[in-house]
């Protein structure tokens, strides 16, 4: 973020980082409103995923969930405006970028419709895909220095390798969310007691049948 409003040299020894930020720097405002969102995001969502915060603070969950659904779709949103215009790794890099933003604002959509037609273990299941989905931007980073410490062997330039780190990154995640909801799907479903749909027998005897809908 600082870089942007001050920027530096690019160090000598690595002259790409100079050709990377000249893709942002014409765009400043749009991907400040990109990234402040994906702050909020990467700092409040993990806290949403806390059983004890929503069950003691069921209010609370509902408004920081508010702020970064909010955030989500602002982030997915200006991804597609991004996307076909800052690619470092070109074509590749703008089909792995907007299909994935597609697919987050999806999953958000899902997520936030779920809750409200009191579908608690739908909405937990979209917010993990979606989450992950947020999350494998900090993933493509490492992936993306894997390809440059080890460019000298493979003569890929970032043009070349980013779109593939962008997929790598992507797809690793939502494997992994898919993997994780599958495993956690059955013992999920019966912990949950939210305060807006009460919490009597019923409910409880509705939920331990695998019927998420019993909170109606
Ligand atoms: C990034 C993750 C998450 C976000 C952004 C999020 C967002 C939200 C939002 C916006 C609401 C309020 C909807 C409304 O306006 O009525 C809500 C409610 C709720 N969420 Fe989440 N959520 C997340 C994760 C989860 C998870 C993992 C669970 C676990 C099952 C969960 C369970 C609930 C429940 C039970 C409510 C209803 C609370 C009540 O009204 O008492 N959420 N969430």
């Amino acid at each position: 973020m600082l870089h942007l409003f001050a920027p530096s040299p690019a160090p000598s020894n690595f002259p790409e980082a100079a050709a990377m930020d000249a893709s942002f720097a014409p765009h400043r405002l749009l991907t400040m409103i990109h990234i402040i969102p994906g702050l909020l995001f990467m700092v409040l969502a993990p806290l949403q995923f806390v059983r004890r915060l929503r069950s003691r603070r069921p209010r609370l969950h509902r408004c920081m969930g508010r702020i970064v659904l909010a955030s989500g779709l602002i982030i997915g949103s200006t991804a597609l405006v991004m996307s076909p215009q800052m690619a470092i790794g070109g074509a590749n890099e703008t089909v792995a970028t907007m299909f994935f933003a597609v697919i987050f604002l999806f999953a958000l959509v899902k997520a936030f419709v779920s809750i409200r037609t009191g579908n608690i273990a739908l909405h937990r299941e979209w917010m993990i895909r979606a989450f992950a989905i947020g999350l494998a931007v900090a993933t493509i980073r490492p992936i993306v220095g894997v390809f440059f410490a080890t460019r000298r062997l493979t003569h890929l330039t970032p043009h070349d390798f980013f779109g593939t780190a962008f997929w790598l990154g992507f797809t690793m995640h939502l494997i992994a969310a898919e993997i994780w909801i599958n495993y956690t799907r059955s013992q999920s479903r019966v912990k949950e007691k939210p305060e807006r749909f009460g919490t009597n027998e019923r409910i409880t005897e509705g939920l331990a049948a695998g019927n998420p809908r019993a909170y109606l």
